[in-house]
Formats: structure tokens, C-alpha cells, sequence
């Protein structure tokens, strides 16, 4: 009998020495097979610490790129090199530069969904698990540019009452679909729901004290874990539901958008992760200026 394909994952990935690091937004199927799921700063904390050769990045380009910064030695692998995101690629590194060349002196704070030219001209990266405590540290007094997700912007700016911060105009088309009148419907159809959301939602600003919780995505786990809610609304990308209804049986987690799918994320299947251990495909390589410059921003997202 043939070996199955996650028997040829297992066995590749022992033969290469590598670790599987899988986003909350993977296929079932990949999160099972996983070495580490987790959100944006967990896996950027796991790939730092890890004792493998190489890393298989079950994510998108900006994570893959975000390891090999942290560990340049190692071989990082991107199963399918067409897994980008949009939100990354609002913001360029030149317009970066001219942004910031209207603001001297402000600092700038990028979200980890950014390439890594955008992370070498910035000052902190953050995630959505971080990102409050990121701008916090800031004296108050300086000027703060955050880029590129302009909902996790005012997120962030509504809730420590920031006004010296500019956002850029950059948002997720996944989540930006998920807007206030989405979050009327479904609450209408699901009256005693909870409802839980990734601050890179569309609804996140409207609709914020309607909001039960706003989380990342590790932070929804962590809630999925420990609620005893009979329903509760996910407002974020679907493939995290795999998850939570593993943890916990007993919620009926629905998601608050079916259509929340990310093409990007989802450009991972099992067999391209098989072909990605056989044949050491795609690696990611970052020129050692860039990783320089960036690994500073990336080494204080990873420490806070
Ligand atoms: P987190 O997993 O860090 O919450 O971010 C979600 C995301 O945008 C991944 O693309
Ligand atoms: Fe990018 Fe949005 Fe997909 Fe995340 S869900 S990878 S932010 S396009």
C-alpha cells in the first residue's frame, strides 16, 4: 500500500530536520499535520526558537519572509509562492519612505502584514496580539505612523485614546466584508450569540460596543477554550473554526461571514506541502541589508 500523504509529510519532514509552522487560517487538513498552529506572533516566536534546519511556513509570503529574518541561517520553505496577501501589498517601501518624509521625526509602527523592505524602514512591527501594547510604549508626545491596516489603526487609536497617530489607508479584503450591517443580520438570526472579532474586520469600528470581544486570532483560541457560551459569532477568516470546535465541543461556533475565506491562505494544500519537503521548494530569501534593518522592528514585536 502507497504511503498516504500525510505519512509522506511526517516522513520528509523527519528526513529534513524541519519543523511545520501552520497559521490558525490553514486547511484542516494542514493544521492536523502541523509541528505549531498558532496566530501571526506565536509562529514568529515559535520560528525563533526552533532547533530545526529548515521551516515550513504553512502561511503566506510576509510570514515566510518574517522567519527567515529572525533565523537568516536557516532554510525557510513557502509551499506555494503565489500565497501573498493583500494587505500587505498596500503600502510599498517607497511610499513608505514619502510618507514618512511628510512626518519627520514620527515613528512608525508596521504590522507584520508587510513585506520586509516595508519592515527595514520601520521602527516597531507589531501583530494583532500586540499592537496596543506596541503603541503604548511610545512616549506620548511623538508622532506615530501605523501601517498598513487601517481598522486595526483605529482600533488601537480609539482604545488608548491616541490622537497624534496616522493610519494608512490599507485594509484586508477578507475582513473588510464583514461590515456593520452583516453584524445586524446575524445577530437578528442568532439573538442569544456571542460575538467575537479580529480588529482587521470592516465591522470593527462601527459597530465596536456591539462587539463582545476584539482579538486575535491566538486570543480567540484562548476564548474558545474557556467559554461556555452555547453560540458564538467568529467575525474572521473560517479556517480558525477547524480549531475551536476541536477545543471545544460543546459552543456551536458559526462563523459570522461563510464567505470569509482568504484565497491566499488557502493556496496551501497537504500535497503542496508534501512537494514542498521533496523537492526544498520555494525557498525565501531576503537580501542581508533588508534583514538587517528589519529584524530590528521584528525583534521588538517578538520581545513585548
Ligand atoms: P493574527 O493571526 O496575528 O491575528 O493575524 C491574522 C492575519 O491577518 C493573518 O493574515
Ligand atoms: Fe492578508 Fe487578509 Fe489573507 Fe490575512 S486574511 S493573509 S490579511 S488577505
Amino acid at each position: 500500500m502507497s504511503p498516504s500523504l500525510v505519512e509522506e509529510v511526517q516522513e520528509l519532514k523527519r528526513r529534513r530536520n524541519a519543523v511545520i509552522l501552520a497559521h490558525n487560517y490553514q486547511l484542516g487538513e494542514i493544521q492536523d499535520v502541523a509541528d505549531h498552529v498558532g496566530d501571526s506572533l506565536y509562529l514568529s516566536r515559535m520560528a525563533m526558537g526552533t532547533d530545526a534546519k529548515v521551516i515550513v511556513f504553512s502561511g503566506v509570503l510576509f510570514m515566510a519572509e518574517t522567519a527567515k529574518i529572525l533565523n537568516p541561517e536557516k532554510t525557510v520553505l513557502l509551499p506555494d509562492l503565489e500565497a501573498g496577501c493583500s494587505l500587505s501589498d498596500s503600502i510599498t517601501a517607497d511610499q513608505l519612505r514619502a510618507w514618512k518624509a511628510e512626518h519627520p521625526g514620527a515613528v512608525v509602527v508596521s504590522y507584520v502584514n508587510t513585506s520586509a523592505e516595508v519592515k527595514a524602514e520601520s521602527d516597531y512591527c507589531c501583530t494583532s496580539s500586540n499592537a496596543l501594547d506596541i503603541v503604548r510604549r511610545i512616549p506620548e508626545s511623538t508622532e506615530v505612523l501605523f501601517l498598513p491596516d487601517m481598522f486595526l489603526g483605529d482600533y488601537v487609536k480609539r482604545k488608548i485614546g491616541r490622537k497624534n497617530m496616522h493610519l494608512w489607508a490599507g485594509d484586508c479584503f477578507v475582513h473588510t466584508r464583514m461590515r456593520p450591517d452583516t453584524v445586524r443580520r446575524m445577530r437578528a438570526e442568532h439573538p442569544g450569540a456571542e460575538l467575537v472579532a479580529h480588529p482587521e474586520c470592516g465591522c470593527s469600528t462601527e459597530v465596536l460596543p456591539d462587539v463582545d470581544r476584539v482579538l486575535s486570532t491566538d486570543g480567540m483560541m484562548r476564548y474558545a477554550n474557556e467559554t461556555r457560551s452555547p453560540e458564538v459569532l467568529i467575525a474572521t477568516e473560517i479556517g480558525i473554526l477547524h480549531r475551536m470546535r476541536k477545543v471545544n465541543t460543546t459552543t456551536n461556533f458559526l462563523p459570522l461571514s461563510p464567505e470569509a475565506v482568504c484565497p491566499f491562505m488557502k493556496k496551501n494544500t497537504l500535497e503542496k506541502l508534501r512537494n514542498s519537503l521533496r523537492d526544498m521548494k520555494f525557498q525565501i530569501e531576503v537580501p542581508a541589508p533588508t534583514i538587517v534593518k528589519a529584524r530590528r522592528a521584528l525583534e521588538r514585536m517578538v520581545a513585548e
